[in-house]
């Protein structure tokens, strides 16, 4: 066995049962973590599997038959993910990402959609409902996930060559079918599209300049993450980060750039359009520009615990709640005392820790939780 291998199950275990206070005030809209962060964006991830095994999330030799993952009874149904995302809304969230591992995995997902569309922001308001896939499935599904409501999708792609794409998906799945389930969503009104692609230094990173050429123009909004060191698997190095500086650079060498407002607080992605306003790119730089200051995001895992952090290590258990005899207000008073003590930052402090500091640290995977 080598070194970074982690028995994963006992990570997902850690996790601390979230306890009712003993005084419940109904939601306000306006909660605030412990660094004065309100609580805007929930993402839920739906199902803990994907059909990828992208190295740098799901490497093959460690997410493999033998990989324990969650049997179908530690699922959240579709209610009870609905029921808590009520009060999350409730506490200020207006936006919700569904995601894995791969969501279109989760059969009739449509159904859950459906639901979630019919709640409101505490202004009255539809929520923004969007989902992160790795395409595979849009072509199929594009529609139906329309029709139930979704809003909008982000795929992600790294790259247009096929065999890099093949290698990097890790199980031969041709870039076409992507670029189809893509094609499948702007022509169901799934709009604004993006398109994530996590840049290695070195795998594909010379991939820059063709995605920026074939995206440009086309209304989708392409942005370049920056290789993270995200769970405790992927063997992260931070000579394979390429830092977004240099990716604004390459493209702007023959594709001018101009830097553009964020279009709302505490977002991801940096913004930067073409001179000949023939569109917009994003970078988003978690590794060298850390962005924890305005982080308004809460992470619901797909058995229910409540992630604080992406490179959080613990959870917080909801499921005991709300499989047990909670009312809603005590669901919700539970949740406010949770993001009340948050003070994670995580990407903040690693820019001063050494750099393999916290490599092989014992973090939540990111197809457990959802990016
Ligand atoms: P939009 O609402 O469409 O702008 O989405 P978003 O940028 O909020 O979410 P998305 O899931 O597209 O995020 C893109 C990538 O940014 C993820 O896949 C992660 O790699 C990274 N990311 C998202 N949220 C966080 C976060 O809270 N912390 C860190 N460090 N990285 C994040
Ligand atoms: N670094 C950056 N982004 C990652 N993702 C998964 N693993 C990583 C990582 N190590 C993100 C990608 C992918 C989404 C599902 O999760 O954006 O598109
Ligand atoms: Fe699957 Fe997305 Fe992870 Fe790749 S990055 S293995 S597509 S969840
Ligand atoms: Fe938010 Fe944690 Fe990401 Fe910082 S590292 S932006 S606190 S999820």
């Amino acid at each position: 066995m080598s070194e970074r291998v982690i028995p994963l199950i006992d990570q997902r275990l850690v996790s601390v049962a979230a306890r009712i206070p003993s005084v419940t005030t109904a939601p306000t809209g306006l909660l605030g973590d412990a660094l004065g962060r309100p609580l805007r964006d929930l993402r839920i991830s739906v199902t803990d599997r994907c059909n990828f095994r992208c190295s740098y999330c799901m490497p093959k030799d460690i997410f493999d038959k033998d990989y324990p993952y969650l049997p179908h009874s530690s699922l959240l149904s579709f209610e009870e993910i609905t029921r808590v995302a009520r009060q999350f809304v409730a506490h200020g969230v207006q936006k919700i990402r569904l995601t894995g591992g791969e969501p279109l995995l989760r059969k009739h997902l449509e159904i859950l959609i459906e639901q979630l569309a019919a709640l409101r922001t505490t202004e009255g308001r539809p929520l923004d409902i969007t989902l992160t896939t790795n395409g595979s499935l849009l072509a199929r599904k594009a529609a139906a996930l329309k029709a139930a409501g979704l809003q909008r999708v982000t795929v992600s792609l790294d790259g247009l060559d096929d065999t890099i794409f093949r290698a990097m998906n890790d199980v031969d799945f041709p870039v076409a079918d992507v670029l189809e389930g893509i094609a499948a969503a702007q022509a169901a009104g799934l709009g604004p599209i993006k398109v994530n692609m996590v840049v290695k230094r070195g795998t594909n990173d010379h991939e820059i300049l063709p995605m920026a050429r074939h995206f440009k123009g086309t209304g989708i909004v392409l942005r370049f993450i920056e290789y993270m060191d995200v769970g405790a698997t992927n063997g992260w190095r931070m000579d394979e980060v390429l830092p977004s500086a240099e990716v604004v650079q390459r493209i702007h060498s023959e594709l001018p750039l101009v830097q553009l407002d964020a279009a709302a607080p505490g977002e991801t992605a940096e913004r930067w359009g073409y001179a000949d306003g023939s569109g917009e790119i994003g970078v988003i730089s978690s590794v060298t520009q850390a962005f924890c200051s305005d982080c308004n995001r809460a992470r619901l895992s797909t058995e229910g615990q409540l992630y604080l952090c992406l490179f959080a290590s613990q959870g917080h258990d909801l499921r005991h709640l709300i499989r047990g005899s909670a009312t809603d207000e005590q669901l919700a008073g539970a949740i406010a005392a949770i993001w009340q003590g948050r003070s994670d930052r995580y990407s903040e402090l690693r820019a001063s820790l050494p750099p393999d500091a916290g490599t092989g640290a014992r973090r939540v995977e990111m197809s457990y939780i959802g990016g």
